[in-house]
C-alpha cells in the first residue's frame, strides 16, 4: 500500500483520483461537485490565487481513497483545505486516518498550521461518518449551513410571478466575460460579499478581488467548461449595487449552483436580492436543455438569504458543517 502525489498532468493518476472521489460525491441524494474537465484544470493549472493537488492510497490497481487539498495563495495561506474520500469497501478500516495523517505532514511541511473541511450530513442533525470522523481526529466545527435545492426550469407563470422590478434600478447581464464598464465595481464587489458572507467561527480570510484576479477567474472557467450568468442591478448614479451569479459545468449540466448573491448594505431592505436573481433565472434556464437542479448552501445564519431561497421555491435538503483542525 502506498500513498501516490496526484495532479491534473499524469492523466491516467488524474482520473483514478476523480472516479472515486466522483462515485463517493454520487452517494449524495443530491449530488454536487466538479466535473472531470473542471477538476483537471485546477489541478493541472498554474493559478495566481490557488495551487490545488491530491493523495490517493493504492494497493497495486486498487485506490481505497484519495484526499484533495486546496492551498490558497493570496490569502488563507495559514490554512490547506481538505476533503477526503473513502472506496465504500474500504470505511473504518483506518485509510482516512492514514490519509488524514499525509496531509497533516504536508501541511505542516509548507508551514501552514491549519486544516479546513466541509462535510456533508443529514439534513436534521447534520451528523454523517465524515462529521464523526472529523470530531474523533480533533477537529472542530465552526460552521453550520443549509443546503437547498431548487428544481428547474421553473414555469413561464411562476417566473412571471416572482418578479418584480425595483424602480430606480437599471438590470444589467452578462455571461462569461464581466463588460469593462464594470470590472472595477464588480470587483469591489466580490471583495465586498467576502467580507460580508457569514463564516460563523471559522479562522477565514476575507478575498481580495482586483480586475486581473477576476479576468484570470474568468479565463479558468472558459478553460474548465463551466458557464457563468451574472445579473447586477445599478442604481441611479452609475453605482453596482447589487449581483447575483449562477452557472455550471458542461461536464455535468444537471448540476447547476447559485453562487454569490450581494446587496451593498446602503441598497439593503429594497428586495434588490429577488429583484437581480429572478433576472438571472430566466437567463440560466433559457439555456437549458433538460431539467436541472439549482444547488445553493448558506449559513443557517444568514436567516435573510435562506428567506429568499424559500420564496423562490427552494428546499433544505441536508445540511453541510465546516470544521477546522489546528495543526
Ligand atoms: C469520512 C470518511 C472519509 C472516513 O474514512 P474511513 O477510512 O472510514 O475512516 P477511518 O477508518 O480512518 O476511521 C477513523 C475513526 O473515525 C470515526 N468514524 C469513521 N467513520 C465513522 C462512522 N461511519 N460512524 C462513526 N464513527 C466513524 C471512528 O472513530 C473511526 O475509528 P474506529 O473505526 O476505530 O471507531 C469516509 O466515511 C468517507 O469517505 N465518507 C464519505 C465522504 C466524506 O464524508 N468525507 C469527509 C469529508 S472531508
Amino acid at each position: 500500500m502506498e500513498i501516490v502525489a496526484v495532479d491534473g498532468r499524469d492523466s491516467g493518476v488524474f482520473e483514478r483520483f476523480f472516479k472515486l472521489r466522483d462515485e463517493v460525491r454520487r452517494e449524495e441524494e443530491f449530488p454536487s461537485g466538479l466535473g472531470l474537465e473542471e477538476a483537471r484544470v485546477l489541478m493541472a493549472g498554474e493559478h495566481s490565487d490557488l495551487r490545488a493537488n491530491g493523495l490517493g492510497l493504492v494497493d497495486g490497481d486498487d485506490w481505497l481513497g484519495i484526499a484533495w487539498l486546496d492551498w490558497w495563495l493570496l490569502e488563507n495561506t495559514h490554512l490547506v483545505e481538505v476533503e477526503l474520500a473513502v472506496a465504500a469497501p474500504y470505511r473504518r478500516t483506518g485509510v482516512g486516518s492514514r490519509l488524514l495523517e499525509a496531509v497533516v505532514e504536508r501541511a505542516k511541511q509548507d508551514g501552514r498550521r491549519l486544516l479546513s473541511s466541509t462535510i456533508l450530513g443529514d439534513a436534521e442533525t447534520g451528523e454523517s461518518a465524515g462529521t464523526a470522523f472529523a470530531a474523533s481526529h480533533g477537529f472542530v466545527r465552526k460552521l453550520v449551513e443549509l443546503h437547498q435545492v431548487l428544481e428547474l426550469p421553473l414555469s413561464e407563470e411562476r417566473l412571471a410571478e416572482l418578479d418584480q422590478p425595483v424602480a430606480g434600478y437599471e438590470i444589467v447581464q452578462w455571461r462569461e466575460h464581466t463588460p469593462d464598464r464594470w470590472v472595477e465595481q464588480f470587483a469591489d464587489a466580490l471583495s465586498a460579499m467576502s467580507v460580508d458572507v457569514p463564516m460563523g467561527e471559522l479562522d477565514h480570510e476575507p478575498a481580495r478581488w482586483t480586475p486581473e484576479r477576476l479576468r484570470e477567474a474568468e479565463a479558468r472557467r472558459l478553460k474548465q467548461g463551466r458557464f457563468c450568468h451574472t445579473t447586477v442591478a445599478i442604481d441611479p448614479h452609475g453605482q453596482l449595487a447589487a449581483y447575483t451569479q449562477t452557472g455550471g459545468g458542461t461536464g455535468n449540466p444537471e448540476r447547476l449552483y447559485q453562487w454569490d448573491t450581494f446587496v451593498r448594505p446602503e441598497h439593503r431592505g429594497r428586495r434588490l436580492g429577488l429583484a437581480v436573481k429572478v433576472p438571472n433565472f430566466c437567463s440560466l434556464q433559457a439555456e437549458l436543455d433538460r431539467p436541472a437542479v439549482l444547488h445553493t448552501w448558506n449559513a443557517t445564519t444568514n436567516t435573510p438569504m435562506i428567506a429568499v431561497n424559500v420564496h423562490l421555491g427552494f428546499r433544505p435538503v441536508a445540511q453541510r458543517t465546516d470544521w477546522e483542525l489546528e495543526l
